[in-house]
């Protein structure tokens, strides 16, 4: 009997894996904890799972660590999901040198409080150089945000003679967004049951597979990520094609 990762197919992974880490909140309340007891509890996960994707050979994985929605939560915990963040970035930048790992982030990092902004400048020029695996943090992040800020641009390059409005495409477009360059996801898992996008990448997953599991962020191992792959490859994916069409191309 083949275990979970044996039975993913390492020719057909998905380039770019994109996760909504949910639950954390709800997990710590089931153990009577603080909500803040569940982030903390989610870093483990984080460096499950990005593990497991630098070892199989995923290029991308963007990870949905804060929206620009969750700075409406109560004071206390944004406070606390902030300086978890600028603790877990300065505690694991060692291992993401160690593993070839480099560091990206995508969204309003100038809202971000400056010490944390300071530490993910520092991290992500520490290691730049690193070819494994990009892991992507949206923070501060809305894709509502980032198609607005987008557009914005290139008005003012239209105004400025730059570029003619005939001249605006796609290609055009996905250069202005925060993710220029890297290749849409093709999967994206969503934890703790909800099924919902939540402003999310809403451009970039416009032909995503889409995984939703009940487990809970902080209980999110490996072997959860393995059965998204694999469900992932179990799907045929048409792009607006038949099935007999993708079957048999030409
Ligand atoms: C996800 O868990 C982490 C962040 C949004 C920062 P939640 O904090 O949303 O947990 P629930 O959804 O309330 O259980
Ligand atoms: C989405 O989770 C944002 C992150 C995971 C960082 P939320 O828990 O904030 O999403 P909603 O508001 O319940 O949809
Ligand atoms: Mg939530």
């Amino acid at each position: 009997m083949k275990s979970v990762k044996e039975q993913i197919d390492l020719n057909r992974l998905p380039k770019h894996i994109a996760v909504i880490m949910d639950g954390n909140g709800r997990w710590a309340k089931s153990k009577g904890a603080s909500r803040i007891f569940g982030h903390q509890n989610g870093v483990k996960s984080v460096k499950e799972t990005v593990e497991a994707c630098a070892e199989i050979g995923v290029e991308y994985l963007t990870l949905y660590a804060f929206s620009t929605e969750n700075w409406n939560r109560p004071a206390e915990e944004v406070q606390a999901l902030m300086e978890l963040l600028i603790k877990t970035i300065f505690d694991e930048t060692p291992t993401l040198n160690k593993n070839n790992i480099r560091l990206l982030a995508i969204g309003d990092i100038k809202s971000l409080p400056a010490k944390c902004q300071e530490q993910l400048a520092s991290a992500m020029k520490e290691t730049s150089k690193n070819t494994r695996l990009s892991l992507v943090l949206a923070l501060s992040y809305s894709s509502k945000w980032e198609i607005m800020n987008a557009i914005k641009q290139i008005a003012q390059d239209a105004k400025d003679g730059k570029l003619a409005p005939e001249q605006i495409n796609e290609v055009i477009f996905e250069n202005h967004l925060s993710t220029a360059g890297m290749p849409h996801p093709e999967l994206m898992i969503r934890t703790s049951g909800e099924h919902r996008i939540s402003n999310f990448l809403l451009w970039q997953l416009a032909y995503a597979e889409f995984y939703f599991t009940d487990v809970m962020w902080p209980d999110f191992r490996r072997e959860d990520l393995y059965k998204a792959i694999i469900s992932y490859q179990q799907r045929e994916r048409r792009f607006g094609k038949t099935g007999e069409q993708v079957k048999q191309p030409n």
